[in-house]
């Protein structure tokens, strides 16, 4: 695996050379290090318990002997040669310091111990060092001294070589052993390292072979059900959302470019007409004609931005607003019949909230056949579904939330006695550039944006729309929460 280039310079100095290190190198290097550390403590464990066990034995032997030959000395069975079967030396000295009995083959001018290492050695009852050099005998001894009867005394001692030798070998395994153990494991270390990351590798180029234009933008999801499996299909979430999104703007952009060509159309026609044949021509009939058109085409415009303020998602400023006195405009400009409860007051954005109301009436008139009827009123608490409820289907959580916690709702309806929407499009018709009557003539009808809009701005204004059945024509139930009472009185 290559060393990713770094983001930002990431320093100079061993730290720096180290960040700049791959993952897998950094990961290897450092189990590695406490690889080395716990191996290289072990060794050094366990050489000093084989040598600690290994003099214990010696010692044990070696006593062993000692004791034997003054059990013989204190019998009086000591013959002038002592005989032992394994390598333990021994001298037996009288009380004046001369020895009396010896092994075969050991000094019998000499002893081992001087006359104090001798009665230090008795006291204290251990064993001791001493070097057998001096004594013909190569390497270090472990002398034991014991007294006997008649002021006697019993040196026993034994080369420690053997241990020596041992421990010297056991040492060399481990010095060559211990390296090459590390790197047996570092390298095993290495291997399933990389295999661990290899998916985080795919991941990487599956992320860098996506591109704006690319078909399918999806990452490679590992079949292990671990970590980078979560990753991955947690990315691959996230790119399925960006896609929708994606889709839906470029949906959006050719719904308005499609509703932007025919007023353009219609306009430009109208002024070659015109314009071709100046001669007996009704300026005014093409004046109206245009203004007409570019009527729509302002209210599209209009209609997009509002749009696009709401997907913006900034938070609509929060004031006072009295819907009753919106609903009262907007029964007398459209002319219908009204059956307001004043001082219905929730927090919101007034011109946001005429916008609603009027794309309601609008719609309501264009489809009632003799009556509309705007009602406005505030349901107690307790009445009702939930405000999130009251949308099939469509119900936000936050919005639950908030109706939970308030105490009223406002309850907007506009009915009409037209012929309604058909159960199964009452849902779609809040889409953008949804039209169910497109066979009318368009200056009738709009672009299909009305709806959207409506449902957009209550749900930023925390409430729900839905539209029912009004048996015969269409209602439109709008539900928001209340403004507190703080803030309306
Ligand atoms: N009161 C109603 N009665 C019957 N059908 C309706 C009613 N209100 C809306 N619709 C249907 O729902 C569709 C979508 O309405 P919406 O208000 O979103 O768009 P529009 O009125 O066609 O255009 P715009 O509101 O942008 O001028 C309408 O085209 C119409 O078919
Ligand atoms: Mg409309």
């Amino acid at each position: 695996m290559e060393a990713e280039p770094p983001r930002h310079t990431p320093g100079s100095g061993p730290a720096g050379w180290w960040r700049r290190r791959s993952l897998r190198f950094r990961l290897t290097a450092t189990a590695s290090a406490v690889l080395a550390l716990a191996l290289a403590v072990s060794a050094y464990v366990f050489v000093g318990v084989l040598g600690r066990a290994l003099a214990g034995t010696i010692d044990d032997e070696v006593y062993q002997r000692a004791r034997e030959v003054v059990a013989l000395a204190d019998a009086g069975r000591l013959g002038d040669r002592i005989v032992t079967t394994d390598n333990t030396i021994v001298q037996v000295l009288d009380a004046s310091g001369r020895i009396v009995n010896a092994t075969p083959g050991t000094d019998r001018l000499v002893p081992l111990l001087g006359a104090d290492r001798r009665e230090g050695a008795v006291r204290s009852g251990r064993p001791v060092f001493l070097d057998g050099r001096p004594y013909g005998i190569p390497g270090p001894l472990r002398a034991r001294v014991l007294s006997a009867d008649a002021g006697r005394t019993v040196i026993a001692a034994r080369s420690f070589k053997e241990v020596q030798g041992s421990l010297t070998t056991t040492g060399h395994v481990l010095i060559v052993g211990t390296p090459l153990l590390l790197v047996l494991l570092a390298a095993a270390s290495w291997l399933v390292i990389g295999r661990t990351l290899r998916p985080i590798a795919l991941l990487r180029r599956g992320a860098a072979e996506i591109s704006g234009t690319a078909r399918t933008r999806r990452l490679p999801v590992p079949e292990s059900r671990d970590e980078v499996h979560s990753l991955a299909t947690t990315l691959n979430d996230m790119l399925a959302r960006l896609e929708a999104a994606d889709a839906r703007q470029r949906a959006l952009i050719s719904d308005a470019s499609h509703e932007l060509r025919s007023p353009l159309a219609s306009i430009r026609l109208q002024l070659e007409v015109a314009l071709s044949h100046p001669e007996g021509q009704d300026w005014r009939e093409t004046a109206e004609g245009v203004l007409e058109d570019t009527m729509r085409l302002s209210r599209l415009a209009e209609d997009l931005l509002a749009l696009a303020r709401l997907d913006e998602g900034r938070t609509v400023r929060r004031e006072p607003v009295d819907l009753a006195a919106l609903a009262e405009r907007a029964v007398e400009r459209h002319g219908v019949t009204g059956d307001i409860a004043s001082g219905v007051t929730v927090d919101g954005d007034a011109l946001d909230l005429g916008r609603v109301l009027t794309n309601l009436v609008a719609n309501a008139v264009r489809h009632a056949t003799s009556t509309v009827v705007v009602a406005l009123r505030a349901e107690p608490p307790g009445t009702g579904a939930p405000l999130s409820g009251t949308a099939p289907g469509r119900g936000t959580a936050g919005v639950a939330g908030e109706g939970a916690t308030r105490a009223d709702v406002a309850v907007l309806t506009v009915t009409d006695d037209g012929p309604g929407i058909p159960a199964e499009d009452r849902e779609r018709v809040f889409d953008r550039f949804t039209r169910l009557d497109s066979a009318r003539s368009r200056d009738e009808g709009g672009a299909g944006l009305g709806l959207a809009i409506v449902r957009d701005t209550v749900r930023a204004h925390g409430g729900t729309v839905h539209l029912e059945d009004a048996a015969p024509g269409l209602r439109a139930v709008v539900r928001l929460p209340l403004a507190a009472p703080e803030t309306s009185r």
